[in-house]
């Protein structure tokens, strides 16, 4: 019993040494002493910094967080005139795209899953291990699973919305709704932690006929870049996702000031997100664009796991320790604040920490330890700003580190899991969010348990997830009850993480983002706009 499994869904890699082979040829590939070298992509056109084209200016350098003097990838950065034609290639690109048949587009992502699984598996499996410190079981939850259920799933929603016609007619008279792509361009902004949420802001609009500005994140360059490969190979048009990564708000200067803006389709930090709303918001008051745009965001969260004192102690201690600790609490849906039964603490805590204490860390993706629970966090700023937590928590008196709290960058960003204790149900540490391994536990009295409901709304600005352990169904029920918006996907005795497309849509509201459900139908409605036609025989 007791021990710990990183497997988040039934797919597990295979471990045939063919596979293994395989793997390690895909991951010699980008580390034999050469980084690969990222272009642009604006309307099929490869750019590369450095050859006096306009588009393009400087280069980044992608590097392996798990040992970081290992660059994996030099991307070339978008200039303001480089984004500039990129919008101009989308738009160009879009009379011929909107006019696909909608099942000539969903095939081009039917088949770009199928290469995927198969012809670039591994080169997309190793590059995700190396650019984002996955190990091979969670790049392939994230590659083969995730990003492939997105896809395949997202046709099956398309085509029940274009084969629907709920439009009512009578005699003499014939409505129809007509699911038109956006006017004008989308405006993808993508996060490093999931090479799958990148594909799915990028692909979900795509389908639904509409023409796309990808500004990748600068740590996911690699895997975001095979990526539109594959989607090319298997038959995108040219200009219908141009790819331009560079800084961030240069990139969002151009596009969000363009008259043909028509929509925000967003993951990553909650500041980011508000401030691209603002000046989105800003220039609607200001009549700047053709049409009020579409802005689907999906932010951070500081999500809950409530340890109800009728739980099975054991379940919930290792649920805790995968919901917190997994890809080390770099998903925006990690657990990262824990209230607790004081009379099963002993206990919990006990499971919790021995198991902590087996987990290995200096995980080096690239050799044998593939299979090791906690990677890297994903670059030096993050790291510092853990290490910072860290050292602000061994100093406040309200605060005490129960296990872990060590960490060191010497040749990763290796952060140990770290779960800290606080007296203050109210401290700072149960409402900041700080996207890595790091845990704060608060026990409470089991009399409490309903004032303790009340402390878990009003926390934090967030409302993600989160979960309750009980067997008690009373206690559940007022959990479900208090806790109406604090998640918008709420797990009981499950761990708060790992929503299947499909099965969990996921997204969550407040500060957490527009809760719009990745992984349903509806996040497909947001990008078309029905026209209504009414035709008199
Ligand atoms: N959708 C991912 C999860 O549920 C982030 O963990």
């Amino acid at each position: 019993p007791n021990t710990i499994t990183t497997n988040q869904s039934n797919k597990s890699f295979a471990k045939n040494s063919v596979e293994w082979d395989l793997l390690r040829n895909s991951i010699n590939k980008f580390t034999d002493n050469h980084s690969l070298k990222v272009p642009l992509v604006i309307n099929g056109e490869r750019i590369y910094s450095n050859e006096g084209n306009l588009s393009s200016s400087s280069l980044v350098s992608q590097v392996n967080p798990a040992k970081h003097a290992q660059e994996i990838a030099s991307a070339s950065q978008v200039t303001a005139d480089g984004v500039k034609f990129a919008i101009d290639s989308a738009l160009k690109a879009k009379k011929t795209w909107m006019e696909y048949s909608w099942d000539d587009r969903a095939a081009i992502f039917l088949k770009a899953a199928e290469l995927i699984e198969t012809k670039y598996r591994y080169d997309l499996l190793a590059a995700t291990m190396l650019g984002q410190g996955k190990n091979v079981q969670q790049a392939e939850i994230d590659v083969i699973g995730e990003l492939n259920d997105f896809l395949r799933f997202n046709v099956k929603y398309a085509e029940e919305l274009y084969h629907q016609q709920p439009v009512q007619s009578s005699k003499g008279v014939w409505n129809r709704a007509e699911y038109r792509p956006l006017e004008g361009f989308v405006y993808a902004v993508t996060p490093f932690n999931f090479t799958a949420i990148a594909s799915n802001l990028v692909c979900a609009p795509a389908l639904m006929g509409n023409v796309v500005v990808w500004k990748p994140s600068q740590t996911a360059l690699l895997s975001n870049y095979l990526l539109l490969t594959v989607l090319e190979e298997a038959g995108l048009p040219k200009g219908v996702i141009n790819f331009v990564p560079g800084d961030p708000v240069e990139v969002t200067d151009v596009v969000v000031n363009h008259k043909d803006f028509s929509a925000l389709h967003f993951t990553g930090s909650t500041a980011v997100f508000r401030s691209l709303f603002g000046k989105i918001s800003s220039n609607v008051a200001q009549g700047i664009y053709k049409d009020y745009p579409r802005i689907v965001g999906e932010t951070g969260g500081k999500n809950f796991h409530i340890i109800h004192e009728s739980c099975n102690v054991i379940h919930s201690a290792l649920s805790t320790l995968r919901g917190a600790f997994e890809y080390q609490g770099q998903k925006c849906s990690a657990a990262s604040r824990l209230y607790l039964a004081e009379n099963v603490a002993d206990e919990f805590l006990d499971v919790l920490t021995k198991n902590l204490d087996t987990v290995s860390l200096g995980n080096n993706a690239v050799h044998e330890g593939f299979k090791e629970f906690m990677g890297p966090v994903i670059h030096k700023g993050s790291f510092d700003k853990l290490a910072n937590a860290i050292e602000e928590a061994k100093k406040d008196p309200e605060l005490k580190i129960v296990c872990g709290g060590k960490y060191d960058s010497t040749n990763g960003y290796f952060v140990q899991p770290t779960v800290i204790e606080t007296t203050n149900p109210n401290h700072k540490f149960m409402s900041q969010e700080f996207f890595g391994p790091v845990l704060t536990l608060y026990k409470y009295k089991p009399s409490d348990y309903e004032k303790i409901l009340e402390v878990v709304d009003t926390t934090n600005q967030y409302g993600l997830t989160g979960a309750i352990f009980a067997k008690d169904r009373s206690a559940i029920r007022l959990a479900e009850e208090k806790l109406r918006y604090s998640a918008g996907n709420f797990y009981i005795n499950d761990k708060c993480t790992g929503a299947v497309v499909g099965q969990q849509w996921f997204g969550g509201s407040r500060a957490s983002g527009t809760n719009d459900k990745a992984g349903s139908g509806n996040i497909l409605s947001r990008f078309v706009s029905v026209r209504n036609i009414k035709e008199n025989f």
